[in-house]
């Protein structure tokens, strides 16, 4: 009789907020292709219905792709919505925090009420969501989470004052996290990439500053589906923050051992748009 060799799923149940689109939807293509099934979390159901039509048509080993309409920054909406459907489907053993929007601008130009929505999205929506998870992973017996911060979390950029004040604090939760779920055996880790072509860079471009064009404009953007498969990667192995990509690597390197060079450099920048102006 011939046999039918199927491969392991790394994951059985991935629940992935900020699914729908760019990174997450990328993630989430590549769990379902090697037969996990996946819970996909965002806020536009018509976004969410045509991510599942097509994750559907990748998905291998009887994957199964749900949807969940959902605000993350809405505590109240979690506790009722997500609770419902993680009892209808189980406890994911991998979580990954993926919702966020971002505005780039001049520190003067960002609104305080949009600095508050990017923290309670970014950081605060992550925080609700770990709430509901969280004491299910350890009922489980543990499970992996993946918070998703940016470069923004390591390096502080011209022109993300309110992003990047998310996504420090995002690698912050992230790293007491890690400590604290590491005896009960639920893995926590934080991707940080640079520029990913995905909807929210090309919503970037409307406000970013001149400056802060030029200051991240020699590093390549990179495609979601690398980011995606590095993630998967990185999970495999030990590190505590994935850098996707080459030049997020040696950025991230050159700012812990030499930090006034990159300072020198990023307002060598700055002054040159500056004059142009
Ligand atoms: N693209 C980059 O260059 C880059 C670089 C570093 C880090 N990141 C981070 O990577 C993550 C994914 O970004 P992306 O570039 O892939 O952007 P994207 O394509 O715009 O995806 C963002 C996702 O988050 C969801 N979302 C946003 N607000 C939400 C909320 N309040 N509740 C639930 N879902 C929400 C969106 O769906 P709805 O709008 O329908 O809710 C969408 O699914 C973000 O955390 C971002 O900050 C991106």
């Amino acid at each position: 009789m011939p046999r039918i060799l199927t491969r392991t799923p790394m994951f059985k149940l991935a629940l992935l907020t900020g699914g729908s689109s760019g990174i997450g939807l990328a993630v989430a293509r590549e769990l379902v292709k090697s037969g996990s099934s996946v819970i996909l979390v965002a806020r536009r159901p018509e976004v969410l219905a045509e991510a599942k039509a097509s994750l559907e048509k990748d998905s291998s080993n009887g994957a199964r792709v749900r949807i969940l309409v959902l605000d993350v920054s809405d505590p109240e909406a979690v506790d009722r919505d997500l609770i419902k459907c993680l009892d209808e489907a189980g406890t994911p053993d991998l979580l990954y925090n993926g919702a966020g929007i971002t505005y780039p601008n001049h520190f003067e130009s960002i609104p305080g009420d949009i600095f508050r929505r990017i923290m309670d999205i970014n950081l605060g929506g992550t925080w609700n969501i770990l709430s509901a998870v969280i004491p299910r992973m350890k009922a489980a017996g543990g499970g992996t989470v993946v918070n998703v911060s940016s470069m923004s979390g390591l390096l502080g950029t011209y022109g993300y004052t309110a992003y990047a004040a998310s996504k420090f604090a995002q690698v912050g939760l992230s790293q007491s996290l890690r400590n604290e779920m590491k005896p009960d055996g639920i893995d926590v880790r934080v991707l940080c990439p640079s520029d990913t072509d995905t909807p929210q860079l090309i919503e970037e471009e409307k406000t970013k500053p001149d400056e802060t064009r030029k200051i991240t404009g020699n590093a390549k953007v990179m495609t979601p589906e690398f980011v995606a498969r590095t993630l998967l990667k990185g999970l495999r192995g030990r590190q505590f923050i994935i850098i996707p990509g080459f030049m997020g690597k040696v950025g991230w390197l050159a700012y812990r051992f030499f930090p006034w060079l990159v300072h020198f450099v990023f307002d060598n920048d700055v002054r040159s748009v500056r004059s142009r102006n």
